[in-house]
């Protein structure tokens, strides 16, 4: 069965890690900028595992300069979820790739996402809310500058704070502080944690950042009282099993630990991370679920509940979204 047309929520991407190639290859050409090394020889990007990842990335969005160029991204990356299924998506943006933390800079570049975004709701019955996020290898005072540009735009559109990048860089608790300050700006909050590190890293994200979701948190699977501990504390994974295959978390879905997480009783979630780079896309991570674990449209239609319950909206868009996951007759 294909699962296109099955309403879906998302609740973790990366913006810029969901760029079709075809638009940071026409920005460079634009631009001209030589980024032909990140492109691999079938059109996709090209990289050897997690740490180099994270540097094409950072290649691929040195492209996108702009709040037009973000517009375009928004657009870009809109289309493609909603022909996927998704009617609500949380992105992850960094104020870092968006005007470099200046925090005027930064309400011109989220203006212009969030225009391309309300077209895109308008045009294609998409929803979107932002989380802004910290990239963990920039340091702590980025974090903290990046955690001033949230204070200073969040509501409305923007509902989250998070945190990505090199989890093998610094510690969670070494973010506290813009977590706190976030916090206080009442933005909900989640960290990458526990794909590259052990569970020790979900605990330390859970104590010192004190977050309502967790982006992975696969690996909490080595500890049962981790598993207690993410259950009675109500934590959401953002489980994202197609990018934990393709960078070799797991070697393949089969070792995957999601359906025993979720027969534990932990909240888990499905997301695509940073979909053109892992060759992935909504569709493809049902279907091969689906063939993995047996998962049909009754699982995923109570994955998509147990997301939009767990999403960093409003009452009023909760309950939208929901009533149209219900109606689904699975
Ligand atoms: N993981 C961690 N950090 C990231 C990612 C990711 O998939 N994409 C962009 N930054
Ligand atoms: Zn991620």
């Amino acid at each position: 069965m294909s699962y296109q047309s099955l309403p879906k929520v998302e609740l973790h991407t990366h913006i810029e890690g969901a760029a079709p190639p075809d638009l940071i290859k026409g920005l460079a050409k634009e631009k001209s900028v030589d980024l032909s090394g990140i492109f691999a020889e079938d059109g996709g990007y090209a990289y050897r595992d997690f740490w180099h990842f994270l540097e094409v990335y950072e290649a691929a969005t040195s492209v996108l300069k702009s709040p037009t160029d973000y517009a375009r991204l928004t657009k870009a990356v809109l289309e493609k979820c909603a022909e996927a299924g998704v009617i609500y998506l949380e992105t992850f943006i960094s104020p870092d790739f968006c005007g470099g933390r200046d925090v005027s800079a930064w309400r011109d570049y989220l203006a212009a996402i969030e225009d391309a975004a309300n077209e895109a709701e308008r045009d294609a019955g998409i929803t979107l809310r932002g989380v802004i996020t910290a990239v963990r290898h920039f340091g702590p005072d980025a974090a903290r500058e990046t955690a001033r540009c949230a204070q200073e735009t969040a509501g409305g559109f923007i509902t989250g704070f998070g945190m990505g990048g090199d989890e093998k860089s610094g510690k969670q608790s070494d973010f506290a502080y813009a977590f706190d300050m976030a916090r206080e700006a009442g933005l909900q909050l989640t960290t990458h944690a526990g794909e590259w590190n052990g569970p020790q890293e979900v605990r330390d994200a859970l104590d010192h950042l004190k977050v309502q979701r967790i982006g992975h948190g696969v690996r909490a699977i080595e500890d049962l009282a981790l598993i207690d501990r993410l259950i009675e504390d109500d934590i959401t994974l953002e489980v994202c099993p197609g990018s934990n295959v393709f960078l070799g978390v797991y070697s393949d879905l089969g070792d995957h630990p999601i359906a025993k997480l979720r027969d534990k009783g932990v909240k888990v979630t499905v997301s695509t991370d940073d979909p053109p780079f892992f060759r992935t896309d909504m569709v493809k991570e049902y279907e091969d679920l689906s063939r993995q674990f047996g998962w049909d449209a009754a699982d995923f239609q109570a994955l998509n509940l147990a997301a939009i319950d767990a999403a960093f909206c409003d009452e009023t868009t909760r309950t939208r979204v929901r009533k149209i996951l219900e109606a689904q007759d699975v």
